[in-house]
């Protein structure tokens, strides 16, 4: 799409999101103990996204502002629902180091300093990249842009050290169309096709610990693009430069939507060996279009084993870097959008059960249906969906799978369909009932026509 491009110690050990949700069971419980009545309704949020993916083994993040985080209802809103955050521009080139070797940390350590007290891991973004980029680098020569590039990752990484469980160490390196070749910057232009493999080499040298990023937008499909970065990739492994991971922005739109081969694009990074990542997720609309847009996503990193977790660009509508395109799950007063019911049920979460204050926080998702490809050959596949009640019985259920085009369902099973348009819809073969938090399941075979993206798996209902 046309973008508009736009060393101490951690204050207290990393706790994965399922150990916060452990942490507020016990707090519950002691209140309980002592005799107050607290929480009724209004409890943790449940099913918050972090602790979704954490079951499912992915971090679920957002991209945040240093400026917004005395804003209660954005805070509020962050902590119950993130286990990642990446700062929006703080740790940009612009923000940390203006003026030449004189560092200014203070607004990215605001950022960093709230997640680790919520026991939120941080993706470091970026180190080396045309945008926001200070005047003063791009009047350098050759030698000293050399020298001030390897300073500012060592700088800034040595300050975060310990700290990013993810580095975007080169950012937007690729130019858009059709000719896979890189992007005139200071970097590209003084220093050669050279400079993003100089970068990754000094990032390893400083921070060990952390993995290491390409990161890029329009990659997100097979083009031209992603063909010159996976080559890129590829080259690395095989010489053994330090490399552990490709981020894909996934900023989308009409003009920009989720490509069909999505799916097959991260595999084939993941592939060469590489950790994949959903960076900067964002999806202009609003309804159950976007909702059905952001269960592709969600499925499609669910899919690929080596896709470690996701980032949507931003907690509110509000604040987002293209807000008029409404493209995040919490609209502009932080209620809950389709989106959002999309994505946790995909994460097989569930939205039911507590009232966290969302616009449909309660009463709905007393089943939650799970999407997973169980075998798969040439010209088709299997893919099963496990519906799970809650917490209460229930005593029928219905999901809706839409499986993209010319992909064709050859036969269902445990399940008896109907269809309308290109939308399934699977309810019990028999007898629907399930105890609180029992589950069954249902399989179908797919014929793909050509094309493997996954199936979009909706919200499962129950009665
Ligand atoms: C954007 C921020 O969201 C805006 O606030 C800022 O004005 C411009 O940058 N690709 C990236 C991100 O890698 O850093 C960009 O973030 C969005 C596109």
């Amino acid at each position: 799409m046309a973008q508009n491009p736009h060393g101490e110690a951690p204050a207290r050990p990393f706790l994965p999101a399922r150990g916060r949700r452990a942490l507020s069971f016990v707090t519950a419980g002691v209140l309980a103990a002592a005799g107050v009545v607290a929480l009724a309704g209004n409890a943790q949020a449940v099913g918050a996204l972090g602790d979704a993916a954490a079951a499912k083994g992915r971090y679920f993040g957002t991209a945040v502002a240093a400026n917004h985080l005395g804003e209660a209802a954005y805070a509020s809103t962050l902590d119950a629902q993130f286990d990642s955050v990446t700062p929006e521009n703080e740790m940009k080139w612009d923000a940390v180091e203006s003026s030449r070797n004189s560092f200014s940390f203070s607004a990215a350590d605001q950022i960093v300093s709230h997640a680790q007290t919520k026991g939120m891991k941080v993706r470091g973004h970026t180190l080396v990249w045309h945008s926001q980029l200070p005047g003063w680098v791009s009047g350098l020569s050759a030698t000293e842009l050399r020298s001030a590039m390897n300073n500012h990752i060592t700088q800034v990484m040595t300050h975060y050290k310990g700290k990013i469980h993810s580095w975007d160490v080169v950012n937007e390196a690729y130019q858009d169309g059709s000719s896979g070749a890189r992007r005139s910057s200071p970097f590209q232009d003084k220093l050669g096709n050279g400079f993003i493999e100089e970068a990754f080499r000094t990032a390893r040298t400083v921070d060990a610990g952390a993995k290491l990023c390409y990161n890029d937008y329009n990659t997100d499909g097979q083009n031209a693009k992603s063909n010159a970065v996976y080559d890129m990739v590829k080259d690395f492994k095989q010489r053994g430069v330090p490399i552990d991971c490709v981020g894909f922005q996934s900023h989308f739109n009409s003009n920009s939507p989720v490509p069909s081969d999505y799916q097959a694009n991260l595999q084939r990074f993941a592939d060469l060996g590489v950790d994949v990542q959903i960076t900067e997720l964002d999806i202009e609309g609003s309804g159950s279009a976007q909702a059905a847009n952001y269960t592709k996503v969600v499925n499609a990193c669910l899919a690929v084993t080596r896709c470690t977790g996701l980032t949507v660009w931003g907690v509110t509508d509000k604040y987002s870097w293209r807000s008029s395109g409404t493209p995040l799950l919490f609209d502009g007063d932080y209620n809950k959008k389709p989106a959002y019911d999309a994505v946790l049920a995909a994460l097989g979460g569930s939205s039911g059960g507590g009232d966290d204050g969302g616009e449909d926080g309660g009463g709905t998702g007393a089943c939650t249906a799970t999407y997973s490809q169980t075998s798969t050959w040439n010209g088709g596949y299997n893919g099963e969906v496990t519906v799970k009640a809650g917490g209460s019985g229930i005593t029928t259920w219905t999901v809706p799978v839409t499986v993209p085009s010319p992909q064709k369902v050859s036969a269902v099973w445990n399940g008896t369909p109907t269809t309308s348009g290109d939308v399934m819809t699977v309810r019990p073969a028999w007898n629907g009932t399930l105890a609180a938090g029992a589950s069954t399941s249902f399989g179908f075979t797919v014929t793909t026509n050509g094309n493997t993206s996954a199936p979009v798996v909706g919200a499962c209902t129950a009665s």
